[in-house]
């Protein structure tokens, strides 16, 4: 049975003075044992985050699949590895939208995170036109084949997928439980056909986009669905205790 993982994105926010307030409020609250508590932050903070938290894994943002050189700007694994971080956020729409983030590199960072014994969380996920194109299986899967390009079934095992809808993110508008399950199904499906039936089955797989307390509980009975991956919701200590303890 897979464990449930809720991660946070903190994006662009939080200075370490926040950070800090905010998980030692969150290391008194989380009472559940039974889900994998995190919460991905700025490079900035990512050093009070591993300080500071508890029972709170630390994720970056973000990383360079290079080992080093003249890439401005650009963090290393090495970076990220004398932290102390072991998971990393990779392919969020935003940096394939803003930041030139492609499959391609997407492919890249998760080779690389997993050479380097850390875990990816690997973004998917369809806009809008997609989505009413009756299209977003077809995509979705589309960037699932090209994230896992040359990773072996043993790397595949320590990845984690967080499929989220363009459309949803920061909008308020959450995917039905129902539409949430059919596509983290379908992705299951596929990775069976990548790898095997076995393997798909052992594969987290976290939904994202306007996860709030009112409407985890739902998705998270959905059977397909193992987690969560918060954005606005995880800034506040309140809401982010509430989404882990979700009952
Ligand atoms: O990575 C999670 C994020 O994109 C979802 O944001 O604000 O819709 O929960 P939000």
């Amino acid at each position: 049975m897979r464990k449930k993982i809720i991660f946070g994105n903190w994006k662009m926010n939080g200075t370490n003075a926040e950070v800090k307030a905010f998980l030692e409020l969150v290391n008194k609250n989380i009472e559940k044992s039974d889900v994998i508590a995190g919460l991905g932050l700025p490079f900035t903070a990512l050093q009070t985050g591993i300080d500071c938290a508890k029972n709170v894994k630390i994720a970056a943002e973000n990383v360079h699949f290079d080992k080093n050189g003249a890439y401005t700007g650009e963090i290393s694994i090495q970076m990220l590895k004398e932290i102390g971080v072991e998971y990393v956020i990779i392919g969020h729409s935003e940096r394939r939208e803003m930041f030139n983030e492609t499959d391609v590199t997407v492919n890249l960072k998760a080779k690389a995170l997993l050479e380097n014994k850390m875990i990816p969380i690997i973004c998917c996920g369809e806009t809008l036109q997609t989505k009413e194109a009756g299209q977003t299986i077809a995509f979705v899967n589309n960037q699932i084949n090209k994230a896992y390009e040359n990773i072996s079934k043993v790397d595949a095992l320590k990845t984690i997928i967080a499929y989220e809808p363009i459309w949803a993110i920061g909008t308020g508008k959450t995917a039905t439980a129902q539409d949430a399950q059919d596509v983290c199904l379908a992705i299951r499906q596929n990775l069976a056909k990548i790898y095997d039936q076995t393997t798909a089955d052992q594969i987290t797989i976290q939904y994202g986009g306007s996860v709030k307390p009112g409407n985890i509980k739902e998705l998270m009975e959905q059977p397909d669905i193992d987690g969560a991956l918060v954005g606005g919701a995880s800034l506040i200590a309140d809401d982010y205790v509430a989404l882990i303890n979700y009952s």
